[in-house]
């Protein structure tokens, strides 16, 4: 094991114990595990070695695991499902921050793998919440995560575009929508333009094609004093700013990230700071 921890580590250009991770979640085994039993047998090895070679040409770990830990939740992931991000936990920590009152019915547009949903389930435990997603293996996805942490109940799940096929209205509506401009797919990573849906990322031309729609349908849909949360790309606060005075009376607010970025916003009744 040994030998296959260093090549991994010369491999990726990374420090030995990263590599133990590295091979540990492949394995899916804790980190001290890979010594504890040192034979592997060839059917192991065939497949930890698919996995590496999966690994170097770019699919996220998280594919080749089928898990992603997000907040305090570990979450079956599978190829075609958005992964979730770091500043996605933060977002959440935001609305429950700036979310006036506890909000009794909550929308999430485009729930990827549940991560939102499920979030805000167990933060808001009387919500009842409705998770849509357009795409088919989205819904698959969260719905594996949803009967893990048992919020069946809790949580229904809608396969739709957008607003389509719902009648009621909701104290919070959240998304975290395709937001990169179509010009800049290009320069993403590879791990990202060659393995995350398109579906998922892609804003149109300007990236904000998803979030004019959701803001202009949504306010439809919003309870008075509820609140629309979400996320954007920090080029696109100028343009979203001056969309919102347009087309909306409520106020609205930027959040800046961890890392000082604009990549939050908040339309209609929020608690300010
Ligand atoms: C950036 S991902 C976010 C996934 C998840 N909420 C998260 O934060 O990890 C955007 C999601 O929106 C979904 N989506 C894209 N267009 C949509 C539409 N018109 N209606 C509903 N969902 C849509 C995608 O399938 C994808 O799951």
């Amino acid at each position: 094991m040994k030998e296959i921890v260093k090549q991994v580590s010369d491999d990726f250009k990374i420090s030995s114990g990263e590599a133990e991770l590295i091979v540990a979640s492949l394995l899916e085994k804790p980190r001290f595990g890979i010594y504890f039993d040192n034979r592997m047998d060839i059917n192991t090895k065939k497949i930890l070695n698919m996995k590496l070679i999966q690994l170097k040409n770019g699919v996220p770990i998280e594919y080749i695991t089928k898990k992603v830990q997000f907040r305090n939740f570990l979450l079956r992931i599978y190829p075609g499902v958005f992964i979730p991000r770091l500043e996605t936990e933060y977002f959440i920590e935001l609305i429950e921050k700036f979310v006036n009152s506890r909000p009794e019915k909550i929308l999430e547009i485009g729930t990827g793998s549940g991560a939102i949903c499920i979030t805000l389930a167990t933060i808001f435990p009387k919500a009842k919440i409705i998770a849509t997603d357009i795409s088919q293996n989205a819904i698959n996805c969260v719905l594996e995560n949803i009967e893990r942490y048992n919020l069946t109940e809790q949580i229904n799940l809608l396969h739709c575009n957008m607003f389509e096929g719902l009648t009621t209205k909701f104290d919070l509506i959240v998304t975290n929508p395709p937001y990169i401009p179509r010009a800049r797919l290009k320069s993403l990573p590879k791990s990202v333009k060659h393995f995350e849906p398109i579906l998922a990322i892609n804003g149109g031309t300007e990236g904000v094609q998803f979030i004019k729609k959701l803001i202009q349908q949504g306010k439809d849909y919003l309870n008075p004093g509820g609140l629309i949360a979400i996320e954007v790309d920090e080029t696109e606060v100028k343009i979203l700013q001056k969309f919102v005075e347009m087309n909306i009376s409520a106020p609205f607010y930027f959040k800046k990230d961890l890392f000082g970025r604009f990549r939050y916003l908040f339309v209609g009744n929020f608690k300010n700071e």
